[in-house]
């Protein structure tokens, strides 16, 4: 018999196909989460699971899941998944690194873009007719924003999609300024990035850009005391973990001048809705999307497939994450 996988949401069909070549694949069809109770129904008989970051992973879970061996999330991060717990009883967990990180390093620049030249505010503006209501075709101070060519980007965070961001700034003539638990003197050499406390990051920084994942040293990183460092011109983009910043000091931040603007793709919760962060007219949201392109998405699909497989051959999966 061939062993069972439950996929928490239909991925792409590529990776569904390979699946269905080893595997017998069941999904969840629906297109909001399943189910909590449902959940733990499903991995009693399932030997791998594919999940995504909505999904807890954890000790229930695992406590319901006797012949569960490996769990691919299909996702980059991976904070979602308990995986000391799964370490400790021998479950392999993996991610899907590299696939996305092009999208992602894209998505940080249309956010940051989009936040700089308040393209948000604009486009309301023409769609809604204010713009023909007004009769004014064009004013020498319309819609003003923040210069980006030749400034200054600071990214918390110097893994592949923070090194994947600065590497398109520099195409922006950008001073390239970064933060990470390590120094990487050959990105610093190639890109001439130059490392900083995030302290000194966030003072000298005109866009600041975090690329970290969620973990108990990141959560809330970015707190009152530290968004008082940034310029009251600087520009804060987030396409990391919606935990890593402290909405309310954030929502104060920006309703007190503090912070020019922000460009969010993650919230503390999601989905998410804050009347207060979302009436500010320089903030531009997002759903969670960084990723969400035909090309990423079919390669964590292709991603998720392959480490299963491996799993299945009795080889090590190619991305796993347990240490
Ligand atoms: C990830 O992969 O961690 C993203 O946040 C979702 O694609």
């Amino acid at each position: 018999m061939r062993p069972k996988v439950f996929i928490t949401r239909r991925i792409p069909e590529n990776g569904i196909k390979l699946l269905r070549e080893h595997f017998e694949v069941e999904v969840w069809e629906e297109e909001h989460e399943i189910p909590k109770e449902l959940f733990l129904e499903k991995v009693r008989d399932a030997e791998a699971l594919v999940t995504m970051l909505s999904e807890r992973v954890n000790k229930e879970v695992f406590d319901s899941a006797p012949r569960l061996r490996i769990v691919a999330n299909y996702a980059v991060g991976y904070d979602n998944i308990d995986v000391e717990e799964a370490t400790k009883r021998g479950i392999y967990v993996t991610n899907t690194p590299d696939v996305l990180t092009n999208a992602t390093a894209d998505f940080a620049w249309t956010l940051l873009l989009a936040t700089a030249r308040r393209l948000i505010e604009a486009d309301k503006f023409v769609r809604s007719g204010e713009w023909k209501r007004r009769g004014v075709a064009w004013h020498p101070l319309m819609f003003l924003g923040y210069d980006v060519y030749g400034k200054t980007i600071g990214i918390v965070g110097f893994g592949r999609i923070g090194q994947a961001i600065a590497r398109r700034a520099k195409g922006f003539g950008m001073r390239i300024l970064y933060n990470s638990r390590t120094r990487k003197p050959e990105v610093e050499k190639e890109l001439g990035a130059e490392f900083r406390s995030l302290e000194e990051l966030l003072r000298e920084s005109d866009f600041v850009v975090l690329a970290v994942p969620l973990t108990n040293e990141t959560y809330h990183m970015i707190n009152e005391e530290r968004l008082k460092l940034m310029k009251p011109t600087a520009i804060l983009v987030n396409i990391a973990r919606g935990k890593v910043v402290d909405t309310e000091a954030l929502v104060k931040a920006l309703k007190g001048n503090c912070l020019a603007g922000a460009g969010l793709d993650v919230f503390e919760e999601e989905p998410y809705y804050n009347e207060e962060l979302f009436k500010l007219k320089n903030v531009v949201l997002a759903p969670h999307i960084g990723s969400a392109t035909y090309g990423a998405k079919e390669g964590m699909a292709e991603l998720v497939a392959k480490n299963l497989i491996a799993f299945k051959n009795g080889e090590v999966p190619p991305t796993l994450v347990n240490r």
